[in-house]
């Protein structure tokens, strides 16, 4: 369909969908229409959780449905509305809009266009992120935009099932422009890396926050006054974003992921800067400093996350228990919300996430803040979501990842908890030797990632060895456990060949069956604690005639020996050497994919954001 037929206007919607109901097909794809004459269209990122009542109630009505989404509910929806009400000159589009998210549950971010309202558009959001972008020739003349107050629909949401939606009439004074309005141009995105080619001064809009966009002008309404609403959330900050357009682009690179692998020895150093001093051995952490007290004196640590995010606690538990001497859970955001895990006040709970906006993620963050225990953000993306829900936190500087496969964000989280750990330990005379070796661990470190970026063709000959192939396993322990996981998980995702990151320890407990001369095995066998244990893993392992490929450390020939084939990395401290490790199974996986044909920038069925539970 081409919309530009049916709305003169310069102002448009469209979306990217990550298919939750429905498969992705044409039917399926966004904007949902209200029907053939597209009276309402909508797009939508998220889920609704009461589409069936609402579907059940339309189909009563009349309104047939084409779609399998759950979003073409809301379009029906607000097409009915409005036509069963009695004014409709009375009726404003965003007052429309407000009514008719107070029916829905669940999670969205939407945005509405009307033939009805020619040239508006009207953008809300409830669990799911919303930028607004805002591009102005002159200078604004405010960094913060302020609020209005919609009259209140609470008392219209129970009547909707029974009778039709009542809405009261538009206050027509509340207009409110940034600027001088014929000068100023507004972007709406789930993500600022969508607009930032256009502008770099964004407003993140709230939960229940209505923006709509009329005779090219900006306001923002509140669908209700909450109780404990205070001076402050009147009004939106005006943001300036760091980030560049260049570091969206790819650039020499062939893919996002490819770029951003390769960006590692500056992402690294970007995470420490004006943060690790290594002559003075001092590290600070300015967005947690002033909460240190508290953190030093809390009852356990929590750190919960999904996938990629939640490998990087793992790669740190262990030294984090060693400099800490703090209980610490690991926990996945979803189990954990499953368990209804105890949490206290005396809890310090810190959620890992390269976007903030992930759904599990902020839903756990909610539910340890319910519970009273401190709330650390550790996140890539300034102004998201679980950032501004965070009592503090850490942000990882890696600079935007675009790549839906998590590579420079996993290094980046992985050195900010091993900063958080030192900063912890920064007075324990008992752990002065060791943290010294950290750091100088630490300074070291962007050469032998390049280092380890040096061996590409190395790898590449290893992928063209392994793209044929139908399983993977990726074997370790100890500090290496970790790149066992998350090498299994890149293969998976970007290959959709079977993986699995497994525990040397584990081994003579069931996945030796796995093992004969066919099934391909990675193993990380490097000089750390574990070496021992690990070598006899892979003796175990050549036992059963499996023919296993290593990763261990350069100069370790004794190691070496045991294969036909490895891949050589620096050797540095044990707790860092995860970082080097997990770059080899990064390209790995890259290869693969490519020799395998997929497209790495974009797995199937993945989104970058996982903004639904
Ligand atoms: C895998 C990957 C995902 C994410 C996970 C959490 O490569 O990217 O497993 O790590 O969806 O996302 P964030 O970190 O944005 O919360």
């Amino acid at each position: 369909m081409d919309y530009s037929k049916v709305f003169e206007t310069h102002c448009g919607i469209a979306h990217t969908r990550w298919a939750t109901h429905g498969e992705p097909n044409w039917v399926n794809t966004h904007p949902q229409s209200s029907g053939n004459e597209h009276d309402f269209v909508v797009i939508h990122n998220g889920i609704l959780t009461n589409y069936k009542d609402i579907k059940a109630f339309l189909m009563k009505k009349g309104h047939v449905f084409d779609s399998e989404t759950d979003t073409e509910c809301i379009a029906k929806l607000i097409k009915h509305v409005f036509d069963t009400h009695k004014d409709q000159s009375k009726l404003s589009f965003r007052e429309l809009v407000e009514g008719v998210v107070q029916q829905l549950e669940g999670a969205f971010a939407l945005a509405f266009k009307s033939s009805r309202f020619p040239g508006e558009c009207v953008v809300t959001r409830r669990g799911s992120p919303l930028v607004i972008g805002v591009k102005s020739k002159t200078k604004l003349a405010t960094d913060r935009f302020p609020i209005l107050f919609s009259k209140d629909h609470r008392g219209a949401s129970n009547s909707f099932f029974s009778s039709a939606l009542t809405l009261p009439g538009d206050d027509t004074s509340t207009l409110a422009p940034v600027g001088n309005h014929k000068e100023v141009e507004y972007f709406f995105a789930s993500d600022a890396s969508a607009i930032i080619e256009h502008t770099n001064q964004v407003i993140f809009l709230e939960d229940d926050d209505v923006a709509a966009v009329r005779n090219g002008m900006l306001t923002i309404h509140r669908i209700h006054r909450d109780q404990d609403e205070g001076n402050e959330l009147q009004s939106r900050e005006i943001t300036t974003l760091k980030m560049e357009i260049q570091e969206i682009m790819k650039g020499n690179y062939s893919s996002f992921m490819q770029k951003e692998i390769f960006e590692q020895p500056e992402s690294v150093m970007m995470t420490m800067r004006g943060r690790v001093k290594f002559e003075e051995q001092q590290i600070l952490l300015g967005g947690i400093k002033d909460y240190m007290q508290e953190i030093r004196r809390c009852r356990r640590l929590l750190f919960i996350a999904c996938g990629t995010s939640y490998h990087s606690a793992i790669a740190t538990r262990q030294l984090l228990e060693e400099l800490t001497e703090l209980p610490v859970m690991v926990d996945l955001a979803s189990d954990f919300l499953d368990r209804s895990t105890p949490v206290f006040r005396d809890d310090v709970c810190f959620f890992i996430s390269q976007s903030g906006e992930t759904a599990d993620t902020l839903l756990a963050l909610r539910y340890c803040k319910q519970h009273g225990a401190l709330i650390v953000g550790v996140t890539n993306t300034v102004g998201s979501t679980i950032c501004r829900e965070s009592h503090c936190g850490v942000h990882i500087n890696a600079g935007p990842e675009i790549g839906v496969a998590s590579t420079k964000a996993y290094t980046s989280q992985f050195i900010s908890l091993v900063m958080f750990g030192l900063m912890m330990s920064e007075d324990r005379i008992s752990k002065q030797a060791r943290r010294r070796e950290i750091i100088e661990g630490l300074k070291q470190l962007p050469d032998q990632i390049k280092e380890v970026l040096e061996m590409d063709d190395q790898i590449n000959a290893l992928a063209r060895e392994l793209y044929q192939q139908d399983s993977f396993l990726v074997m370790g322990r100890g500090y290496n456990y970790a790149t066992c996981l998350e090498g299994a998980l890149k293969i998976k995702e970007l290959t959709y060949m079977h993986s699995e990151g497994i525990l040397a320890g584990e081994l003579k407990h069931g996945p030796l069956a796995l093992i004969d001369k066919k099934m391909p095995v990675m193993m990380i066998v490097t000089r750390d604690p574990v070496f021992r244990k690990c070598w006899n893993a892979l003796e175990q392992v050549k036992a059963r005639k499996g023919q296993p490929f290593l990763i261990c450390n350069k100069g370790d020939t004794e190691t070496q020996q045991q294969v036909d084939k490895f891949i050589a990395v620096p050797h540095t401290v044990d707790c860092l050497q995860g970082i080097l490790t997990v770059i080899p199974m990064q390209l790995l996986s890259f290869h693969i994919a490519v020799l395998r044909g997929y497209d790495v920038d974009c797995p199937r069925n993945l989104a970058k954001s996982v903004t639904v539970e």
